[in-house]
Protein backbone atom coordinates (compact mmCIF):
# COMPACT_ATOMS: atom_id res chain seq x y z
CA UNK A 1 0.00 0.00 0.00
CA UNK A 2 1.62 3.46 -0.90
CA UNK A 3 1.97 5.79 2.64
CA UNK A 4 4.01 8.21 1.53
CA UNK A 5 5.63 11.25 3.35
CA UNK A 6 7.33 14.14 1.42
CA UNK A 7 10.31 16.32 3.18
CA UNK A 8 11.52 18.65 2.36
CA UNK A 9 12.31 22.77 3.76
CA UNK A 10 9.64 25.21 3.50
CA UNK A 11 9.24 26.36 -0.37
CA UNK A 12 10.46 23.44 -1.66
CA UNK A 13 7.38 22.38 -3.46
CA UNK A 14 5.89 20.07 -1.22
CA UNK A 15 2.64 20.98 -1.68
CA UNK A 16 3.02 21.74 -5.75
CA UNK A 17 4.29 17.85 -5.60
CA UNK A 18 1.97 16.24 -3.17
CA UNK A 19 -1.03 17.10 -5.48
CA UNK A 20 0.75 15.61 -8.31
CA UNK A 21 1.96 12.71 -6.83
CA UNK A 22 -2.05 12.26 -4.87
CA UNK A 23 -3.67 12.60 -8.56
CA UNK A 24 -1.19 10.01 -9.84
CA UNK A 25 -1.55 7.48 -7.04
CA UNK A 26 -5.57 8.06 -6.00
CA UNK A 27 -4.50 8.29 -2.51
CA UNK A 28 -5.40 11.64 -0.46
CA UNK A 29 -3.22 14.12 0.90
CA UNK A 30 -2.64 15.26 4.77
CA UNK A 31 -1.18 18.34 4.93
CA UNK A 32 -1.00 19.46 8.82
CA UNK A 33 -0.18 23.10 7.58
CA UNK A 34 -3.54 22.83 5.60
CA UNK A 35 -5.05 21.51 8.42
CA UNK A 36 -4.08 24.02 10.45
CA UNK A 37 -5.01 27.11 8.40
CA UNK A 38 -8.20 25.33 8.25
CA UNK A 39 -8.64 25.63 11.68
CA UNK A 40 -7.69 29.29 11.85
CA UNK A 41 -9.65 30.57 9.21
CA UNK A 42 -13.00 28.97 10.83
CA UNK A 43 -12.21 30.58 13.84
CA UNK A 44 -12.03 27.01 15.95
CA UNK A 45 -10.58 26.31 19.85
CA UNK A 46 -8.00 24.77 17.63
CA UNK A 47 -7.22 27.84 15.09
CA UNK A 48 -7.35 30.31 17.83
CA UNK A 49 -4.73 28.08 20.06
CA UNK A 50 -2.20 28.00 16.81
CA UNK A 51 -2.50 31.39 14.54
CA UNK A 52 -0.11 32.98 16.92
CA UNK A 53 2.81 29.92 16.39
CA UNK A 54 1.85 29.65 12.54
CA UNK A 55 2.39 33.57 12.38
CA UNK A 56 5.33 33.53 14.13
CA UNK A 57 7.19 30.29 11.76
CA UNK A 58 7.45 28.31 14.91
CA UNK A 59 6.20 24.64 15.04
CA UNK A 60 2.98 23.69 16.41
CA UNK A 61 2.91 21.16 19.88
CA UNK A 62 3.59 17.74 18.48
CA UNK A 63 0.48 16.64 20.68
CA UNK A 64 -1.83 18.85 19.03
CA UNK A 65 -0.02 17.22 15.74
CA UNK A 66 -0.61 13.72 16.95
CA UNK A 67 -4.58 14.70 17.97
CA UNK A 68 -5.11 15.95 14.32
CA UNK A 69 -3.19 12.45 12.54
CA UNK A 70 -4.87 10.80 14.55
CA UNK A 71 -8.64 11.70 13.66
CA UNK A 72 -7.11 11.88 9.78
CA UNK A 73 -6.08 8.51 9.05
CA UNK A 74 -9.04 6.78 10.36
CA UNK A 75 -11.29 8.15 7.69
CA UNK A 76 -12.42 5.67 4.77
CA UNK A 77 -10.63 7.62 2.29
CA UNK A 78 -7.33 6.58 4.12
CA UNK A 79 -7.70 3.07 3.46
CA UNK A 80 -5.74 2.01 0.59
CA UNK A 81 -3.33 5.04 1.71
CA UNK A 82 -2.22 8.34 1.69
CA UNK A 83 0.25 10.89 1.67
CA UNK A 84 1.48 13.17 4.53
CA UNK A 85 2.42 16.48 3.46
CA UNK A 86 4.91 18.55 6.03
CA UNK A 87 4.65 16.16 8.61
CA UNK A 88 6.28 14.68 10.48
CA UNK A 89 8.33 18.19 11.24
CA UNK A 90 10.23 16.72 14.54
CA UNK A 91 11.81 13.42 15.86
CA UNK A 92 9.09 13.78 18.34
CA UNK A 93 6.27 13.18 15.95
CA UNK A 94 8.22 10.34 14.27
CA UNK A 95 8.91 8.27 17.12
CA UNK A 96 4.90 9.00 17.65
CA UNK A 97 3.96 7.33 14.14
CA UNK A 98 5.92 4.55 15.13
CA UNK A 99 4.14 4.12 18.37
CA UNK A 100 0.67 4.28 16.40
CA UNK A 101 1.93 1.28 14.20
CA UNK A 102 1.96 3.92 11.23
CA UNK A 103 4.35 2.24 9.05
CA UNK A 104 5.02 4.03 5.13
CA UNK A 105 6.04 2.73 1.90
CA UNK A 106 7.98 5.57 0.73
CA UNK A 107 9.89 9.03 2.04
CA UNK A 108 10.29 11.84 -0.16
CA UNK A 109 12.97 14.55 0.51
CA UNK A 110 13.02 17.22 -1.83
CA UNK A 111 16.30 19.15 -1.60
CA UNK A 112 16.20 22.94 -2.48
CA UNK A 113 18.71 25.52 -1.37
CA UNK A 114 17.79 28.65 1.18
CA UNK A 115 18.38 31.28 -1.16
CA UNK A 116 15.94 29.14 -3.76
CA UNK A 117 13.17 29.21 -1.46
CA UNK A 118 13.63 32.66 -0.53
CA UNK A 119 12.92 33.81 -4.26
CA UNK A 120 9.97 31.40 -4.55
CA UNK A 121 7.84 32.53 -1.25
CA UNK A 122 7.65 36.42 -2.47
CA UNK A 123 5.60 34.93 -5.21
CA UNK A 124 3.80 32.57 -3.70
CA UNK A 125 -0.17 32.97 -4.27
CA UNK A 126 -1.99 30.05 -2.29
CA UNK A 127 -5.63 28.85 -1.74
CA UNK A 128 -6.16 28.48 1.37
CA UNK A 129 -9.40 26.08 1.54
CA UNK A 130 -7.76 23.35 -0.83
CA UNK A 131 -3.88 24.25 -0.06
CA UNK A 132 -3.20 24.69 -3.96
CA UNK A 133 -0.46 26.65 -4.54
CA UNK A 134 0.72 28.82 -7.40
CA UNK A 135 3.78 30.97 -8.42
CA UNK A 136 3.35 34.45 -10.27
CA UNK A 137 6.34 33.29 -12.66
CA UNK A 138 7.27 29.71 -12.19
CA UNK A 139 3.65 28.33 -12.03
CA UNK A 140 0.98 30.93 -12.70
CA UNK A 141 -3.25 30.72 -12.50
CA UNK A 142 -4.32 30.37 -15.71
CA UNK A 143 -6.16 33.53 -14.55
CA UNK A 144 -4.20 36.20 -12.08
CA UNK A 145 -5.09 36.34 -8.57
CA UNK A 146 -8.07 33.71 -9.06
CA UNK A 147 -7.58 29.88 -8.34
CA UNK A 148 -8.13 26.94 -11.37
CA UNK A 149 -10.47 24.96 -9.52
CA UNK A 150 -12.91 26.72 -8.19
CA UNK A 151 -12.65 30.60 -9.17
CA UNK A 152 -12.38 31.64 -5.75
CA UNK A 153 -9.35 34.55 -4.89
CA UNK A 154 -5.61 33.52 -4.18
CA UNK A 155 -4.33 35.46 -1.36
CA UNK A 156 -0.34 35.84 0.10
CA UNK A 157 0.29 33.91 3.07
CA UNK A 158 0.70 35.92 6.44
CA UNK A 159 3.96 33.27 6.99
CA UNK A 160 5.31 34.08 3.47
CA UNK A 161 6.94 37.76 4.89
CA UNK A 162 10.65 37.27 4.21
CA UNK A 163 11.64 37.34 7.97
CA UNK A 164 9.53 34.91 8.84
CA UNK A 165 10.25 32.93 5.77
CA UNK A 166 13.97 32.88 7.57
CA UNK A 167 12.36 31.80 10.74
CA UNK A 168 10.80 29.28 9.60
CA UNK A 169 14.30 27.68 7.46
CA UNK A 170 15.82 28.02 10.80
CA UNK A 171 13.35 25.84 12.81
CA UNK A 172 13.84 23.75 9.54
CA UNK A 173 17.52 23.48 9.56
CA UNK A 174 17.35 22.29 13.56
CA UNK A 175 14.06 20.43 14.07
CA UNK A 176 13.28 18.99 10.56
CA UNK A 177 16.58 18.14 8.99
CA UNK A 178 17.53 15.68 11.68
CA UNK A 179 14.45 13.38 10.15
CA UNK A 180 16.69 12.99 6.80
CA UNK A 181 18.99 10.26 8.98
CA UNK A 182 15.89 8.84 10.81
CA UNK A 183 14.12 7.52 7.76
CA UNK A 184 17.86 6.82 6.14
CA UNK A 185 18.58 4.47 8.52
CA UNK A 186 14.81 2.99 8.64
CA UNK A 187 15.79 2.32 4.69
CA UNK A 188 19.01 1.13 5.09
CA UNK A 189 17.17 -1.91 7.58
CA UNK A 190 14.77 -2.62 4.35
CA UNK A 191 11.20 -0.68 6.37
CA UNK A 192 10.56 1.81 3.41
CA UNK A 193 12.29 3.19 0.60
CA UNK A 194 14.09 6.67 1.14
CA UNK A 195 14.55 9.23 -2.01
CA UNK A 196 15.99 12.40 -2.59
CA UNK A 197 14.96 14.56 -5.39
CA UNK A 198 16.82 17.76 -6.61
CA UNK A 199 13.41 20.41 -6.09
CA UNK A 200 15.16 23.47 -7.99
CA UNK A 201 13.96 22.08 -11.67
CA UNK A 202 10.75 23.03 -13.00
CA UNK A 203 7.56 21.46 -11.66
CA UNK A 204 7.09 18.82 -14.41
CA UNK A 205 11.13 17.75 -13.94
CA UNK A 206 10.81 17.66 -10.14
CA UNK A 207 7.71 15.34 -10.46
CA UNK A 208 9.15 13.03 -13.38
CA UNK A 209 12.17 12.76 -11.01
CA UNK A 210 9.62 11.58 -8.33
CA UNK A 211 7.50 9.02 -10.53
CA UNK A 212 10.56 7.83 -11.76
CA UNK A 213 11.69 6.37 -7.58
CA UNK A 214 8.44 5.04 -7.09
P1 LIG B 1 3.15 24.04 5.99
O1 LIG B 1 1.92 24.51 5.37
O2 LIG B 1 3.43 22.58 6.03
O3 LIG B 1 4.32 24.86 5.33
P2 LIG B 1 5.82 24.47 4.92
O4 LIG B 1 6.32 23.11 5.19
O5 LIG B 1 6.60 25.57 5.52
O6 LIG B 1 5.73 24.39 3.43
P3 LIG B 1 5.05 25.39 2.48
O7 LIG B 1 3.59 25.09 2.37
O8 LIG B 1 5.43 26.79 2.85
O9 LIG B 1 5.81 25.08 1.15
P4 LIG B 1 5.78 23.81 0.18
O10 LIG B 1 7.01 23.00 0.36
O11 LIG B 1 4.46 23.11 0.27
O12 LIG B 1 5.94 24.57 -1.19
P5 LIG B 1 4.88 24.94 -2.33
O13 LIG B 1 4.49 23.72 -3.10
O14 LIG B 1 3.80 25.81 -1.79
O15 LIG B 1 3.27 24.57 7.50
C1 LIG B 1 2.98 25.90 7.85
C2 LIG B 1 3.11 26.05 9.37
O16 LIG B 1 2.18 25.18 10.03
C3 LIG B 1 4.47 25.69 9.96
O17 LIG B 1 5.37 26.77 9.91
C4 LIG B 1 4.07 25.31 11.40
O18 LIG B 1 3.85 26.45 12.20
C5 LIG B 1 2.74 24.61 11.21
N1 LIG B 1 2.87 23.16 11.00
C6 LIG B 1 2.46 22.45 9.91
N2 LIG B 1 2.72 21.14 10.05
C7 LIG B 1 3.31 21.01 11.26
C8 LIG B 1 3.83 19.91 11.97
N3 LIG B 1 3.79 18.67 11.47
N4 LIG B 1 4.38 20.13 13.19
C9 LIG B 1 4.42 21.36 13.74
N5 LIG B 1 3.94 22.46 13.11
C10 LIG B 1 3.40 22.29 11.89
O19 LIG B 1 5.85 25.82 -3.26
C11 LIG B 1 6.35 27.07 -2.84
C12 LIG B 1 6.28 28.10 -3.99
O20 LIG B 1 7.17 27.70 -5.02
C13 LIG B 1 4.90 28.17 -4.67
O21 LIG B 1 4.70 29.47 -5.10
C14 LIG B 1 5.02 27.20 -5.87
O22 LIG B 1 4.13 27.54 -6.92
C15 LIG B 1 6.47 27.41 -6.25
N6 LIG B 1 7.08 26.19 -6.78
C16 LIG B 1 6.85 24.91 -6.39
N7 LIG B 1 7.63 24.06 -7.08
C17 LIG B 1 8.39 24.85 -7.92
C18 LIG B 1 9.40 24.56 -8.87
N8 LIG B 1 9.82 23.31 -9.12
N9 LIG B 1 9.96 25.61 -9.53
C19 LIG B 1 9.56 26.89 -9.29
N10 LIG B 1 8.61 27.22 -8.40
C20 LIG B 1 8.03 26.20 -7.71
Amino acid sequence: MNKLILLGPPGAGKGTQADLICDYLSIPKISTGDMLREAIASGSELGKRVSGVLSSGALVSDEIIGSIIVDRIQKDDCKNGFLFDGVPRTIGQATMLVDMNVAFSHVIEIQVNDQVILDRMSGRRFHIASGRSYHIEFNPPKNEGIDDITGEDLVQRDDDKPETVSKRLDVYHEETKPLSEFYNQKSNSNELVYFKVDGAGSVESVFESIKANL
